[in-house]
């Protein structure tokens, strides 16, 4: 079985369009299977850094921050992100954690419904714990309630005293991906406001922004982006609220005219009214260079691939391992599926460390799910037959 099942894998590979762009990368013989946590490195990052810090930094020092490309920098990677999300330029920033951006989005959304009936913030209760903190803080902060929600019980939470709904695209967890498109509708028959957390979904599969109508969206650019550790996170305002927005960190690079430095504040109009500070210029380069990778790629693409993937893994998994040993958390159909697949397991951090030991690296999340995230750029059907059969023997111990 398991030869049959590697030469679908050769197969697979070999019509794969996306197949060349895994030599964009610095990889090894290491099955990568957490680009979903941390994407791998771009090959050809460390040389553009390296003139970041030698040349911009070393030599022009001052003068880069306007001669250079710095202080545009913000918006003109947001305009580079823009297509992988649906977005038309001049609506994302790039700028802080996706844990700050939370807090702006959220808050920015209370203030932009601006109605006091509306007493409640709904937050999906399967989220990533730091959009729930946050959105808990920022209901506190503008007189709110925060209601958690089960994403799929949804519509029927809905109602007159909405404010605003943060939702998770895919779930961290399960990997499940939520209907964006109809939820979003769902927020705004309720007159309510839609901010969407994209960290498991951009750079895995379209989201159209624009085309759904969505408000607000956060998103990191660590993951399937593969902007490096701790990289810049991103805030979408979508245009028609740009000028009414009013962020709740109004620092001085929003101002209109930052370099006037007068007492008062007036916000700068389009995307870089998301801004706060001074941009973080290393890792903000780090990740425009990253987003080369992207350049001739189709998400549609991606999104294609993605699903192959984990159909494939699944399908070797039930062929390799003991039955009733792992049981998928994945959704079975394509239309609630992110990219990764997760798997609950009795001894799961055994199961892990083993795995990663033997060359095959995913994650864990506590206490008993394996995860499993599928790069489309840089993971191949081979790799992923491969993962299966290790994970195989390994449950088999
Ligand atoms: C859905 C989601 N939101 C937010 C975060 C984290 O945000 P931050 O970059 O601020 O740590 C993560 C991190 O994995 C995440 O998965």
């Amino acid at each position: 079985m398991s030869e049959s099942l590697a030469r679908r894998a050769a197969a697979l590979d070999a019509a794969d369009e996306l197949a060349d762009a895994r030599k964009l990368f610095t990889l090894d013989e290491t099955v990568y299977l957490d680009g979903n946590s941390l994407g791998a490195l771009p090959a050809h990052v460390p040389e553009r850094v390296a003139d970041v810090v030698n040349r911009q930094w070393g030599q022009l020092r001052i003068r880069s921050w306007t001669e250079g490309d710095w202080w545009t920098a913000p918006e003109r990677i947001g305009d580079r992100i823009s297509p992988l999300v649906g977005a038309a330029p001049g609506q994302i920033v790039v700028g802080d954690s996706t844990s700050v951006n939370v807090f702006k989005a959220v808050v920015g959304a209370v203030r932009l419904v601006d109605d006091p009936a509306r007493t409640d913030v709904l937050v999906d209760a399967t989220t990533f714990p730091t959009d729930g903190y946050i959105a808990s803080s920022a209901a506190r902060m503008t007189g709110r309630r925060i209601v958690p929600v089960d994403p799929a019980g949804l519509p029927s939470a809905l109602g007159p005293a909405t404010a605003v709904v943060l939702l998770n695209h895919v779930d961290y967890r399960s990997g499940r991906l939520h209907d964006l498109p109809g939820l979003t509708a769902a927020i705004h028959d309720a007159g309510a406001l839609a901010v969407w957390d994209l960290c498991h979904s951009a750079g895995a599969m379209p989201v159209g922004l624009d085309a759904h109508g969505v408000d607000l969206a956060v998103g990191c650019t660590y993951k399937y982006l593969n902007g490096g550790p701790g990289s810049p996170a991103y805030l979408y305002v979508a245009e028609r609220h740009q000028a009414s927005f009013d962020s709740p960190l109004p620092g001085w690079t929003s101002h209109a005219d930052p370099f006037a430095m007068t007492p008062g504040y007036e916000a700068a109009s389009g995307s870089t009214r998301g801004r706060v500070g001074t941009p973080d210029i290393l890792s903000m380069l780090a990740l425009e260079a990253a987003l080369d990778v992207w350049d001739g790629v189709s998400i549609e693409a991606v999104r294609a691939k993605s699903l192959a993937l984990t159909d494939f893994f699944l399908e070797c998994v039930e062929a390799y391992a003991l039955a009733g040993r792992v049981v998928s958390l994945t959704p079975v159909d394509h239309a609630s599926r992110g990219s990764q697949v997760a798997l609950r397991c009795g001894d799961a951090p055994r199961v892990m460390e083993e795995l990663i030991a033997r060359g095959v690296v995913g994650d864990l999340r506590r206490p008993d799910v394996l995860r499993f995230g599928f790069t489309p750029l840089y993971v191949g059907f081979a790799d992923t037959e491969r993962a299966a059969r290790v994970l195989a023997e390994v449950l088999s111990v």
